[in-house]
């Protein structure tokens, strides 16, 4: 499965310049681990960092003008780095297996003369087999809505060390479309719309696999927006395999789980009511206008409870454990601070769920959480946890917990970590 080693944004509201894991030219670090925790005071990004992937991904599906219009994030002006002038910009270093070759995303939005945004430029590259260094080969370059793709697994395009890359792609771009020269290995692209990515369009594509999948792999991702509330309405009946992100056909999924799952269904519902007080039994139940009615049984009363009577902690708990049982995971699944309402001895039962998640039947699924619970740091380890401080300047930097040594000898000691985070051993000093 697809996994995500490192990823940069800038200019993206309060992250004006910050860099997790590893990319292709920062290769000291160690790549992002399949669990992803990150804290910080309030105001320090970690909503935001949340939404970067939230904004990628409503990139790809609804073009970067609704994009940013879209979630209350406002429009661009409101989401580039106040002050800056520059593009907003993501860089995302993937595999798409753990034998293939890393790729890189480029993508930068900017704004046009009217004020409204557009892809400024896009880019895939890739180093070439057996190569550890130097600049990988460009395989998709678009500037401004024009540009060049390489067919099928073809090398692309790259500068010598040492020579200004853009103005050798400038150079290249201006001197293909001009001749209008197509090769055997090359594709002369002019993109109609420039508020669109270029890999959604190309990554439809048959001929572009490598644009494909990487578009896949973003589709794929999992941004939880779950609400007790949209949980709490009724959906139609019928089974559903996939959890929404709102979590509005819980229901339907439970339907699904009960029918095509049953034993991981019971032990689901083993798991939670270890911890939630009185939970037993959870069906549920086809009303008359055919919709599904969730149903629960506490155990000291006879009658049945229904969702809309069941407390918002426990409809938290039950929808993240199905969530995560999900028999086709998501590759990447985002969420923010899922302890939100729940009480903190669930806060192990969850981590160990997540952790569960991310090597379920032997898929390497990556999770990425925000938090603001000791507890459920102290699951974790000091290289699966960043920490957002803002500097004086008003932007936000990130660090990995295991870059502190301190830190590192304390848990390797036996410390839990967020014990130490409580203790302000995770503060800059
Ligand atoms: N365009 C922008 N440029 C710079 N900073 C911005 C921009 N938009 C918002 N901010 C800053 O980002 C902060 C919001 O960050 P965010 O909501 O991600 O914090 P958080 O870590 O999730 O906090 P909390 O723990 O309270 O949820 C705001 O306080 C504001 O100062
Ligand atoms: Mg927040």
């Amino acid at each position: 499965m697809a996994t995500i080693e490192g990823f940069r944004i800038g200019n993206f509201k309060v992250l004006k310049d910050i860099t997790l894991g590893r990319l292709w030219n920062y290769q000291q670090v160690e790549p992002l681990t399949p669990i992803t925790a990150v804290i910080g005071k309030n105001g320090t990004g970690k909503s935001t960092l949340f939404d970067a992937f939230g904004f990628l991904s409503d990139c790809l599906k609804a073009g970067v003008e609704e994009a940013c219009d879209a979630r209350g994030r406002g429009g661009f002006g409101r989401i580039r780095s106040q002050g800056q002038t520059g593009p907003v910009e993501f860089e995302v270093y993937y595999r798409e297996d753990v034998n293939s070759r890393p790729i890189t995303y480029e993508l930068s939005i900017n704004s046009d003369r009217g004020g409204r945004p557009y892809v400024h430029k896009e880019r895939l590259r890739q180093r070439r087999h057996g190569e550890e260094t130097g600049r990988p080969f460009s395989f998709l370059i678009l500037n401004e809505g024009k540009g060049v793709a390489w067919k099928g697994e073809k090398e692309g395009f790259r500068t010598d060390e040492g020579r200004d890359e853009s103005k050798d792609i400038d150079e290249l771009l201006d001197l293909l479309h001009k001749s209008g020269r197509e090769s055997k290995e090359t594709e002369l692209v002019e993109l109609e719309d420039k508020r669109r990515l270029g890999i959604a369009t190309l990554g439809a594509l048959k001929q572009h696999p490598r644009i494909s999948a990487f578009r896949k792999f973003i589709e794929g991702w999992y941004l939880s927006y779950f609400t007790p509330d949209s949980a709490r309405v009724l959906p139609l009946a019928g089974p559903q395999k996939h959890l929404s992100i709102h979590g509005d056909n819980l229901g339907n999924v439970v339907q699904f789980m009960e029918r095509d799952h049953p034993s991981r269904f019971r032990s689901i519902l083993d798991r939670i009511a270890d911890k939630i007080p009185g939970l037993g039994k959870i069906d549920s139940v086809k009303t008359d206008d055919d919709r599904l009615l969730l149903r629960f049984q506490d155990k000291g009363f006879k009658d049945p409870f229904f969702i809309q009577q069941m407390s918002d902690g426990t409809l938290k708990a039950f929808a993240y454990l199905l969530l995560l049982e999900d028999p086709s995971p998501p590759p990447f699944l985002c969420i923010e601070e899922p302890e939100n309402g729940l009480y903190h001895t669930l806060m192990d039962v969850l981590a160990s769920e997540f952790r569960e998640y991310t090597t379920r039947r032997g898929k390497k699924s990556q999770v990425f959480i925000t938090t603001h619970q000791p507890y459920f740091v102290d699951a974790l380890l000091p290289e699966e946890v960043w920490v957002l401080e803002k500097g004086k300047a008003g932007f936000s930097s990130i660090k990995r917990a295991s870059d502190n040594e301190i830190v590192r000898n304390m848990v390797e000691q036996g410390l839990p970590l967020g014990g130490l985070w409580y203790s302000e051993y995770l503060d800059s000093r």
